[in-house]
């Protein structure tokens, strides 16, 4: 692989309706991703993706498009866009957009299109559009989001009518992926978007395209769709993970090998352009190396492994090593993720409270050095754990789809806590929120973190600016070395630093050959220890710290 700027970037996830309002009308828009870019410049990012910010009736917050090369009024307009990518590039920001391939809103004019015309029409062949069967649908087949993957239509004529599949929202028919003209619309999706200037794309269900075509009933419909939760993936159990995951081979609805061909299209495209552009993959597919095919065909593929591992040496680092291997073999970079806005916090998911939030600070350094790229979901340089959301404050679709039983992701799409003494912590000044905030925010508002010097957003800005100038993170792919002692992680980088990470619950005292430059826990300690003429570290519990050996880099690849 060669060394791009996206294969050792650190992207930054901005979820704008949560990032910052610019008027007032309780929801962030792209003005106020641009109004905060000086906040993300001191931060050190390379890159923001900004998850989808085009026309919708919002039934997915934004993942139910119905034109996706325009700006949703309630999030800006394209001048707006034009003028965040401006600034952006300006302080050497890149950003790249999130593009959704597998579906469209109900609102999108095809499918308004594919109502008004007849069964079998070309405009019914944009989408999987089928006759029922006795039993209702036309098949068994069910939605990510909970209940049947198909709804039905009343045809013009007012009569009960044919069903279309979705395999999230019903506000989202699926596209048919077989139709040219689905393919031909995409393109020029992209390249509006390319021409735009971004750098890049992060692709939706990337893997979910290509359904099966004879729309055959499967066995077990609901384990179709459990084997892309990662909430449902257990890694402590790795026989009950495996079953659960097994059920994307051969799958009538995921990984099909037709995918390929998509993303390969998209990858010339891509190419085509000036200046590196590229595309990561939403793909949870299994086995791993399936997985790491869509690094292969669009560049890199999101490793979500660590969003569903313990905090726990040994656990990190089997995981990680299968991950940096795949890579090599794969040609590709390792993408280090431990939060987005599907999926618990990560200080949450660590059990919240001091403990989640010291587990949480120390994998941030362990992801800042393994080589590759690092993803950041905006909040979690500032400890953020998941928001209290009460039910009837609850907008994600699952909540309702699930009958009420899963709350959904609303808790970590809560908006930013900027200001600790202003209305909405400073993120609006509008009386009520699309989603509201949690009122114990008060103490992790960015505003105090800023001048305290070992507040979590301070310990993120010192981990990128080290790894922006180091000479150890030069090469994305460096040679990375990785040993296990007990509840000890090491992880060497280019040979010449290292990050040790403490998964135990006893502080542990290490001796080291060089000095330690961060630390993700102000209570490490470093001393000369006089009788052995050693140098020596005392890392507490749930921490981890960074170390500088006494001597030099070398990038070699080796593993
Ligand atoms: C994955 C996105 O990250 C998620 O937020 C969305 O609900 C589904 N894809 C459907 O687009
Ligand atoms: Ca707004």
């Amino acid at each position: 692989m060669t060394n791009t700027w996206w294969s050792g970037a650190v992207v930054y996830q901005v979820y704008p309706r949560s990032f910052f309002d610019s008027n007032s009308d309780g929801i962030g828009d792209l003005a106020g991703v641009q109004a905060k870019l000086p906040y993300l410049k001191s931060l050190g990012v390379d890159a923001i993706w900004l998850s989808p910010f085009y026309p919708s009736p919002m039934c997915d917050s934004g993942y139910d498009i119905s034109n996706p090369r325009d700006v949703d009024p309630s999030l800006g307009t394209l001048n707006d866009f034009d003028s965040l990518i401006a600034h952006a590039h300006e302080t050497s920001i890149r950003v790249i957009v999130d593009v959704v391939p597998n579906h469209v809103s109900r609102e999108h004019k095809w499918f308004h299109e594919a109502l008004a015309s007849p069964p079998n029409n070309k405009e019914r062949k944009r989408f999987h559009f089928r006759d029922g069967t006795s039993d209702g649908p036309p098949n068994n087949w069910i939605s990510v989001f909970g209940g049947p993957a198909w709804t039905q239509v009343t045809e013009p004529d007012g009569t009960p009518g044919q069903w279309y599949l979705h395999l999230f929202d019903s506000g989202q028919p699926d596209v048919n992926w077989t139709n040219q003209e689905v393919i031909d619309d995409f393109d020029a999706t992209l390249r509006f978007w390319l021409d735009r200037g971004v750098d890049g794309f992060r692709v939706d269900v990337a893997l979910a395209l290509a359904k099966d075509m004879s729309y055959a009933n499967r066995e077990q419909p609901q384990k179709l769709v459990d084997a892309i939760r990662l909430d449902l993936y257990d890694p402590e159990n790795p026989e009950a993970s495996r079953e659960v995951r097994e059920f994307l081979i051969d799958s009538p609805i995921f990984d099909r090998d037709e995918v390929h061909d998509y993303l390969r299209h998209w990858r010339e495209i891509l190419g085509s352009y000036q200046g590196d552009r590229f595309a990561v993959a939403e793909a949870w597919a299994y086995p791993t190396e399936r997985a790491m095919e869509y690094a292969r065909s669009l560049g890199q593929v999101f490793n979500f492994d660590f969003m569903v591992v313990p905090f726990n040496a040994e656990t990190l680092h089997v995981t990680a090593k299968r991950i940096i291997t795949n890579a090599i073999e794969f040609h590709a970079s390792p993408t280090w993720v431990l939060s987005n806005h599907d999926n618990a916090r990560v200080a949450t998911r660590y059990g919240g409270g001091a403990e989640g939030l010291a587990k949480a600070r120390a994998m941030a350094l362990v992801c800042a050095t393994l080589p590759g790229s690092m993803y950041i979901y905006q909040g979690d340089e500032l400890g953020l754990g998941d928001g209290f959301v009460p039910p009837e404050s609850r907008i994600d679709p699952i909540w309702q789809r699930s009958g009420q039983t899963n709350p959904g992701r609303d808790g970590c799409r809560v908006p930013i806590p900027w200001q600790s003494q202003e209305a909405n912590f400073g993120f609006s000044t509008a009386d009520k929120l699309w989603i509201p905030q949690d009122a114990s925010w008060t103490p992790i508002a960015a505003d105090l973190q800023e001048s305290d010097p070992h507040s979590t957003l301070n310990l993120y800005r010192q981990m990128l600016t080290l790894r922006h100038d180091h000479p150890a993170w030069n090469d994305s792919m460096a040679a990375t070395d990785l040993t296990l002692d007990g509840s000890l992680w090491f992880i060497e980088r280019a040979h010449h630093v290292i990050c040790v990470l403490n998964s135990g619950s006893e502080t542990v005292a290490i001796d080291v050959e060089g000095r330690v430059l961060i630390a993700s826990n102000p209570e490490a300690q470093e001393w000369e220890d006089l009788a052995s003429q050693t140098h020596m570290v005392s890392l507490p519990a749930n921490s981890a710290v960074i170390i500088e050996k006494n001597s030099q880099p070398n990038p070699q690849v080796e593993i």
